[in-house]
């Protein structure tokens, strides 16, 4: 467990709600902790967290609880960044804004066609403004992240039921069709 970088009363938040259990409670909990903790208490984390990257966002563990088995990751946005379409491998996820405007879009997987291609509608676009969180419950998974800005980063905290290593990226390959693909994840320097 590597508690170190992140507050202390947070992380027992956050034990706290995982302990509950059932997933739509736990995760209703997280989201107002979040909510409490992002513009509150200012979550600060160390600077190497908000250095974004060349090549795309980056994604950096920031908390690993083995004996809860969930894990909190910080995500940082240069300007335009943005995932491909993707799911989140059966796990359940809190997300919360904490230094900029992330740009939410939420698709619902319609069918997974026999030629492999997957059909998927868009259901909402939203912007999260800091100090703003949302959840994601299987088999609602399906999104793209983005943030909008053309000159600031953005930073966003994502708990996880789990160990996200990897997950299903959707690329275009139509109108509202989408061929599917296994995706590594890794954690960034
Ligand atoms: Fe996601």
């Amino acid at each position: 467990m590597t508690g170190h970088e992140i507050t202390d009363p947070f992380v027992e938040r956050l034990r706290e709600a995982v302990r509950s259990g059932d997933v739509a409670v736990l995760t209703e909990k997280i989201k107002r902790d979040l909510e409490d903790f992002i513009p509150e208490e200012g979550l600060t984390f160390p600077e190497r967290f908000r250095r974004a990257l060349p090549g795309g966002y980056a994604r950096r563990l920031l908390y690993d609880d083995r004996e809860l088995d969930f894990t909190a990751v910080v995500m940082t946005w240069g300007p335009g960044q943005r995932t491909a379409l993707h799911d989140h491998s059966g796990i359940w996820c809190v997300e919360g804004v904490v230094e900029g405007e992330m740009e939410v879009s939420r698709y619902e997987l319609l069918e997974e066609r026999e030629d492999g291609l997957c059909r998927f509608a868009l259901r909402e676009e939203a912007r999260a403004r800091a100090g703003s969180a949302g959840a994601l419950i299987p088999p609602f998974e399906h999104h793209v992240l983005a943030n909008p800005s053309t000159d600031r980063i953005a930073l966003t905290l994502h708990v996880y039921g789990g160990t996200m290593d990897h997950c299903t990226v959707f690329e275009p390959a139509g109108e509202h069709l989408y061929r599917k693909q296994q995706k590594a994840l890794v954690y960034s320097e």
